[in-house]
């Protein structure tokens, strides 16, 4: 890997992780993941957030190909979480920068993340103007996209928006820019990265795209801190069009069943749930929680707005893997969406019911009783897991009819 010059004298030096799969620690990159950050000179050499701290030798491989990192005059930190800040303790002793520009909130973090006495930090507000020669920049707060630390850095005169985790995915590759990627892939990995990360701050993801228009900021480039780099047009509007769909979370007329099964009764009612979608003409994702990841019940939800949760009853609850489920899809706040639970029993059977309270916790609307079925599934209760597919479906028909 090389570093790469994204306008004259701006440069991606960062790292790729072809390894990483558990990111963040809660949820999954399938196809590995990049720490971007990127190398300005100008009068002053500027070095836009760091990668994390196993990455640091590939990091200062790159900077040293274009410039001794000991040259680095400033370090702006967008935002402190580790895998941006990992390398930071290290090449601040390294290049013994003369400013490390951060938000407020940043310094807080900053601060109680490393040791940094001595570290020449200069907190900058909302709307900052930096000149460093030829160049100014901007930095605006982006408070909770990700953490409250949250900043985006704009570089005026080139037209680029350094974003930090907004408008990232994880994608490890040899390609830089979006441009030389399959866009199913690039589309299906901003979902992925979108559900499982960004959703819960939807809301400020739609307070920034109307700040940058009513700013009429013009943008050329989109460089993320995570996957690949905007830099044509078209790509910078299809990634503005994307974060507005995905931020609207407008109905969508497809179900994802999620269940965990222990001795297959469960499955079989999922199956047969499924049926009665196909038999309405919804189209749907099973996933198996037993062979997939919650994380993937986000990503599918991406193109779908009904959740329906199943689970064998273990020990009076769901079972483990549905519990992790609902703590991650609830934690992520998904909205307007349609609900129903079912699953099999042996003795006591309060899964389906404690799924369908977490489904009205997260403000669903759960349609049908919760289903238990004894044991395994009799041709009765497998008619009556149809009729609750049938159900979910035309719920969010109506739901999705009613929105259009
Ligand atoms: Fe990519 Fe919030 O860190």
């Amino acid at each position: 890997m090389r570093p790469v010059e994204l306008k004259k004298d701006i440069y991606w030096v960062g790292a790729v992780d072809f390894d990483i799969r558990n990111f963040h620690h809660y949820s999954r990159a399938p196809e590995g993941s990049t720490y971007n950050c990127y190398l300005v000179r100008d009068e002053k050499t500027v070095l836009f957030d760091t990668v994390d701290a196993h990455s640091y030798g590939e990091m200062v491989k790159h900077i040293s190909e274009i410039v001794e990192p000991e040259k680095i005059d400033y370090i702006v930190c967008n935002h402190l979480e580790p895998d941006h800040s990992g390398a930071l303790p290290r090449i601040v002793k390294l290049c013994r920068p003369e400013k490390i520009f951060c938000s407020v909130m940043g310094q807080k973090s900053m601060t109680n993340l490393y040791d940094t006495t001595g570290w020449p930090i200069e907190v900058v507000k909302d709307g900052t103007r930096l000149s460093i020669g030829s160049r100014n920049i901007t930095f605006l707060e982006t408070r909770m996209l990700h953490w409250p630390d949250s900043m985006v850095s704009y570089l005026e005169e080139d037209k680029v928006l350094i974003s930090n985790d907004a408008f990232g995915q994880n994608i490890a590759s040899s390609f830089r820019f979006a441009d030389e990627c399959d866009r199913g892939q690039l589309l299906a990995s901003m979902k992925r990265y979108y559900y499982n990360i960004v959703l819960p701050y939807s809301p400020q993801v739609l307070k920034t795209l109307k700040r940058v228009q009513d700013l009429g900021i013009a943008i050329d480039v989109i460089a993320p801190d995570h996957g690949l780099i905007f830099r044509t047009p078209e790509d910078v509007q299809f990634v503005l069009d994307w974060y507005r769909t995905f931020a609207e979370q407008k109905p969508k007329l497809r179900a994802v069943i999620a269940y965990e099964s222990m001795w297959n009764g469960t499955a079989k009612m999922a199956e047969a749930v499924a049926d009665g979608l196909d038999a309405e003409g919804v189209p749907y994702a099973l996933v198996n929680l037993q062979q997939q990841h919650c994380s993937d019940v986000m990503a599918e939800l991406a193109d779908s707005s009904a959740l329906v949760l199943g689970s064998a009853t273990r020990n009076n609850m769901p079972m483990v893997n549905m519990m992790a489920c609902i703590a991650h899809v609830k934690g992520l706040r998904p909205q307007n969406l349609v609900g129903a639970a079912f699953g099999t029993y042996g003795w006591s059977g309060e899964a389906p019911k404690i799924m369908a309270d977490a489904l009205v916790e997260m403000k669903a609307d759960v349609v049908g009783e919760p289903l238990k079925c004894y044991f395994n599934p009799n041709a009765d209760d497998l008619a009556k897991c149809r009729a609750l597919g049938v159900e979910v479906a035309r719920a969010l028909k109506e739901k999705c009819g009613a929105s259009a």
